[in-house]
């Protein structure tokens, strides 16, 4: 926890609910720090503890990398049979409540509008789901995934005429689903595995998708392999399978481990890495809290295509992983910040 430089990990119990988790809070150094809840059946609390701090991390660099004055942080709630989910939930916004504003907090897997509804009965500092907030939170990171895979696309190719590109997305939930949609409006062919079938099904007939079976889409020969479900599919297993020439997705922490950054750069495979494109949600809504500001689609889409480019670029220059370039990036961002926060 302190190799990692983390502020403040808290356990959190609460007998009535059956709630369990953690919150992580990275750094407040520049302001407060921004994560969502995550609502996962985690095999132990060990692999709960983990995850929470490899996310809280990575947002701490999203912020930096995406210019925004705030921190990282995250929750995450294990999932059981026996969680009372209204009850988890309203704990969880008292917690939040405690922090005094150190933390604010909004959707991940498994928290959606009804699940923040709940937390926002006992703290304001909570991404609004309705007509007061800051609107589709993800489509802005599925608009800023998008712009990652045309910066991707424009650095090898030099031009991006999706009618000649193949995509593969893994999980078409909030991000992935509308990623799919934008990419079939452009003409892209795109095929799609998705763990609930219905919903495979119905967005297969709705956007002309090809499905592929989950857990076969790795094999699949594509232009751009975009995780959108959980974090963690380059792994050593995967790595060997892999049929892309760009991996670009929406899904935080896609790499297992950082050394599998550089087994893709030396594959020849493209990663441009989620802390830099999938942002999108990250700067709706801290903008949103931080100065009632509400950056537009286009504006987000400009933003992470210009930051996108800034890596690839560096990453060229210095025969590189983009994955990281960019981290070089983010720990030079927040020593610079903290050196004007010291001074
Ligand atoms: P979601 O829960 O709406 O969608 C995830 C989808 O992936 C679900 O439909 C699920 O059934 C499917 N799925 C899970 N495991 C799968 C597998 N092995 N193969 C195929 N499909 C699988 O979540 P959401 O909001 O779309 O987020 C997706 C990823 O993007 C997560 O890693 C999240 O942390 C990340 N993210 C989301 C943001 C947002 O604005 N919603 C912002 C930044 C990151």
């Amino acid at each position: 926890m302190s190799r990692g430089g983390f502020e403040e990990i808290i356990a959190l119990h609460h007998g009535p609910s059956g709630l369990r988790g953690f919150l992580a809070l990275h750094d407040t150094s520049a302001g407060a720090a921004y994560g969502g809840i995550r609502r996962w059946q985690y095999q132990d609390e060990r692999r709960a503890l983990l995850d929470c701090m490899r996310l809280a991390r990575s947002m701490t660099h999203k912020c930096a990398l995406a210019g925004i004055e705030a921190g990282g942080a995250k929750l995450v709630l294990i999932d059981h049979a026996g969680l009372d989910l209204p009850a988890a939930y309203r704990h969880i916004g008292q917690v939040v409540e405690r922090c005094a504003g150190r933390f604010y907090t909004g959707p991940d897997v498994g928290t959606g509008p009804e699940e923040l509804g709940w937390v926002a009965e006992g703290t304001g500092n909570v991404t609004d789901p309705g007509p007061e907030g800051p609107g589709d939170l993800a489509e802005a990171t599925s608009a800023g995934v998008f712009a990652g895979m045309e910066a991707a696309l424009r650095h090898l190719d030099g031009e991006e005429d999706w009618s000649r590109r193949r995509v593969v997305i893994q999980g078409l939930g909030a991000v992935g689903g509308r990623l799919a949609q934008r990419l079939r409006e452009r003409g892209a062919s795109v095929v799609a595995a998705e763990i609930e079938s219905d919903r495979a099904l119905q967005l297969a007939a709705e956007l002309e998708l090809e499905l592929a079976e989950p857990g076969s889409e790795l094999d699949q020969r594509c232009d751009i392999f975009s995780p959108c479900a959980m974090g963690g599919v380059v792994h050593d297993v995967t790595l060997k399978r892999m049929q892309c020439r760009i991996v670009a997705g929406g899904a935080n922490n896609i790499l297992a481990r950082p050394v599998h950054g550089d087994r893709l750069h030396e594959q020849g495979v493209l990663y441009l890495p989620d802390v830099v494109i999938n942002a999108g949600a990250l700067i709706r809504g801290a903008g949103f809290h931080m100065d009632s500001t509400m950056a537009s689609v286009p504006e987000i889409e400009k933003r992470i295509a210009d930051t996108s480019a800034r890596i690839l670029a560096l990453s060229e220059a210095e025969s590189s992983p983009p994955m990281r370039v960019a981290e070089a990036e983010a720990e030079r961002l927040l020593e610079e910040r903290r050196g004007w926060v010291r001074s």
